[in-house]
């Protein structure tokens, strides 16, 4: 099945809910907070354009939309069924079918002080696609705009199955429709035009407790326990009241948040 049918599928299955895009609903909270704590951080000015690359049925941007209400939003996603979702979600967002690998894509959009992306590039599974949506993105990104990724990263992950491994767990495999990326490659990429100001592997604490100390056996993973609503509430409490990201200090998250800054 083509990645796209697979989106398109999933939306018209869970339509708004979380479930069209992840199966960790909890996860999306985390990714929120940290999302709104990098905009109170990094982003002073009013009425700023931001976009989403790959934007899902647009959950990420209707709740920042509820906390920075004067800036524009803009989400793009191919799904179809995810943009039909998304629109219903949100009547002040703007929100697009489209490839992010496309060249005339952003023909029609005046530039913008931030994108991001959430577990999309992981999507494109391919080095030369990565490039290309970087690239075309970047055009439409203003100079010192930044560009905020959260992706998932080979190097956490093998850090995972390693904890695992030793306590007898089988290794978690990547899902068909995802390849995560290579810490140091696109590190790489990112530092011929962007200066990279932020990379933190945050999900290193809640990997932990989801992929390596919950599991009771190789395959089954328990994405709602009590501990994991805990540990999330601990996470998002931190970085919404002391502005902290609670972290673990072995690298055993597959999640990492990259900011980045348009040189
Ligand atoms: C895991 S979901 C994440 C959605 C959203 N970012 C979120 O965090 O809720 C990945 C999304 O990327 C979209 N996507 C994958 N490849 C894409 C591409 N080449 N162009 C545009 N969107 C794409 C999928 O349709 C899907 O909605």
């Amino acid at each position: 099945m083509k990645n796209k049918t697979y989106w398109n599928l999933r939306a018209k299955k869970n339509k708004k809910k979380i479930k069209s895009t992840t199966n960790f609903n909890l996860i999306k909270d985390l990714e929120i907070s940290i999302l709104k704590h990098l905009f109170k951080k990094y982003l002073k000015s009013k009425n700023l354009r931001i976009l989403e690359l790959g934007c899902g049925n647009g959950i990420n941007l209707v709740e920042l939309k509820k906390k920075f209400s004067k800036f524009d939003f803009v989400g793009i996603d191919y799904s179809e069924e995810m943009i039909k979702y998304a629109k219903e979600n949100s009547k002040n967002i703007e929100f697009y079918v489209g490839d992010i690998t496309n060249t005339n894509l952003y023909d029609k959009f005046s530039k913008f002080d931030l994108i991001f992306t959430n577990r999309c590039l992981i999507n494109l599974k391919s080095d030369n696609k990565i490039k290309l949506s970087i690239k075309r993105a970047q055009n439409v990104l203003k100079k010192n705009g930044y560009f905020v990724f959260l992706e998932n990263f080979r190097d956490g992950h093998k850090n995972q199955n390693k904890l695992r491994n030793i306590l007898n767990l089988k290794n978690r495999k990547v899902a068909k429709f995802n390849k995560f990326l290579d810490e140091k490659k696109f590190k790489t990429l990112l530092s011929k035009n962007f200066k990279i100001l932020e990379n933190e592997n945050y999900s290193s604490l809640n990997d932990l407790l989801l992929y390596v100390l919950t599991p009771n056996n190789s395959f089954k993973i328990n994405y709602n326990s009590k501990l994991q609503k805990k540990l999330i509430l601990l996470l998002t409490h931190f970085l919404n009241k002391n502005k902290y990201m609670m972290r673990l200090n072995y690298n055993s998250g597959q999640n990492n948040l990259i900011v980045c800054k348009k040189k």
